[in-house]
């Protein structure tokens, strides 16, 4: 069993956490699955950096550029250190959504590069006898990429559909075939919360040669999670919703996958030679760093890795798991609430979405909002799993490591009050 976690200790780290919203309401933040809320230990890392070290990264000859490049590289291996991974197959992306740009170019550059003769690995070209599998509970970040890409190419968008329960259905495998390319699935919903069988999934992708690719931005900040072990060859996900700086977000990758990629944007810093007429590029990951990178917030997210196993993930994952198991009880016991995803404690995380009969998730949020309770609401860029649902939007509140359950509560009092409101109680 973990240690159990000090809340009202990690608190005081967060300095936001002490403000008050809405006039004199004490804030409960609960919508750390769009962001988390940062501790000091990141906020310092960053404004350390720029006060002492800043300068641009892999150039210049001076000790500011040695420093700053240090603390780049020591931030990479804080982060590969953190999910098991080598250094070398840890790439710098702005967010997790070019993350996942990132992957669905490497097809339709090497497709377009092939079409014009040059010589690229046959797994990333892409034509109409060809498909792409997604799930039907991704977040838009990983369907319009791939949607674009089949627009592209020609090829065949398929997806894996979801049960009534919020789980996949794994009934719908044999969508990968041998005509699939790529199979891109979300490790963790951000909006039905639900923790997908990835292990499966990629290991029927590469049953056809396919190439693998997860998106972990809602597992990563919540449990621990090995990177290599998820059998995926491109893993993506995000540093703003695991204590680090909005700016950076990650890619894993297979080094042998990432050699054979073509780069996703070029400039500067990507190169090996460059000549009028042609260029050559870097080893990965510099290939897919093109220009003067996210260097502090590389920093902060290095803090924040540090700061997260100070606390341990297992002790997050089992808070995670305990207040999860709360909130859904609670949520259950409220007439006219209705859970959108799995309504147990099994294989799901801390995002949980619902809707309130009679009333719209906005006005719902609205009204916590007015409480100091800060929730989503929307179709949280998951717009086809809401339609899956027959649900306009859901409201959503999801915790991390300083949450603790009279923040559930105080939900609840709201969602009550809520319905007292609009006489649907
Ligand atoms: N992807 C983030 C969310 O689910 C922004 O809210």
């Amino acid at each position: 069993m973990a240690p159990a976690l000090d809340v009202q200790r990690v608190r005081k780290d967060f300095p936001i956490l002490a403000r008050t919203v809405r006039g004199d309401k004490p804030l409960v933040y609960l919508d750390s699955a769009a962001t988390s809320q940062k501790p000091v230990a990141v906020l310092d890392a960053e404004r350390e950096f720029y006060e002492t070290s800043n300068a641009a990264v892999h150039r210049g000859a001076h000790q500011l550029a040695e420093e700053a490049t240090d603390a780049y590289e020591g931030a990479r291996a804080a982060i590969a250190r953190f999910v098991g991974a080598s250094p070398s197959d840890i790439v710098f992306t702005k967010n997790a959504t070019e993350g996942l740009n990132l992957a669905a170019y490497a097809f339709s550059n090497a497709t377009a590069k092939a079409q014009h003769g040059s010589r690229v690995d046959p797994r990333f070209i892409l034509g109409p006898q060809d498909s792409v599998v997604v799930t039907e509970m991704e977040h838009h970040a990983n369907l319009i990429p791939w949607q674009e890409l089949c627009a592209k190419t020609g090829a065949q968008l398929r997806w894996i559909g979801v049960t009534d329960e919020g789980y996949l259905n794994l009934d719908e495998l044999d969508v990968i075939d041998e005509t699939t390319k790529v199979v891109s699935v979300v490790h963790q919903s951000n909006i039905l919360g639900t923790i997908n069988p990835v292990d499966l999934l990629m290991a029927r992708a590469h049953e056809f040669g396919a190439v693998g690719v997860v998106d972990a931005c809602q597992s990563i900040p919540h449990m621990p999670v090995d990177v290599p072990a998820l059998g995926a060859d491109l893993v993506t996900w995000s540093g703003h919703k695991m204590l680090g700086p909005t700016g950076i977000g990650l890619v894993w990758g297979n080094q042998e996958v990432l050699e054979a990629m073509p780069p996703f944007l070029t400039g500067g810093s990507m190169i090996e030679t460059v000549y009028m007429d042609h260029s050559t590029f870097a080893p990965p990951p510099q290939r897919f760093e093109a220009g003067v990178p996210m260097v502090a917030q590389a920093v902060g997210l290095g803090a924040a890795v540090r700061y997260l196993e100070d606390v341990g993930m297992d002790t997050v994952a089992q808070h995670e798991h305990d207040i999860t198991g709360y909130a859904l009880d609670r949520l259950e016991q409220l007439p006219g609430v209705r859970i959108i995803g799995p309504a147990s404690n099994v294989s799901r995380g801390s995002a949980i979405s619902f809707v309130v009969d009679g009333i719209h998730p906005h006005d719902v949020g609205q009204i916590l909002d007015d409480r100091g309770v800060a929730v989503r609401v929307g179709h949280h860029c998951a717009w086809p799993t809401c339609r899956r649902f027959n649900v306009p939007a859901t409201t959503r509140l999801s915790t991390y490591i300083y949450n603790d359950n009279s923040d559930i509560d105080a939900a609840v009092e709201g969602i009550v009050a809520a319905q007292e409101f609009f006489g649907v109680a």
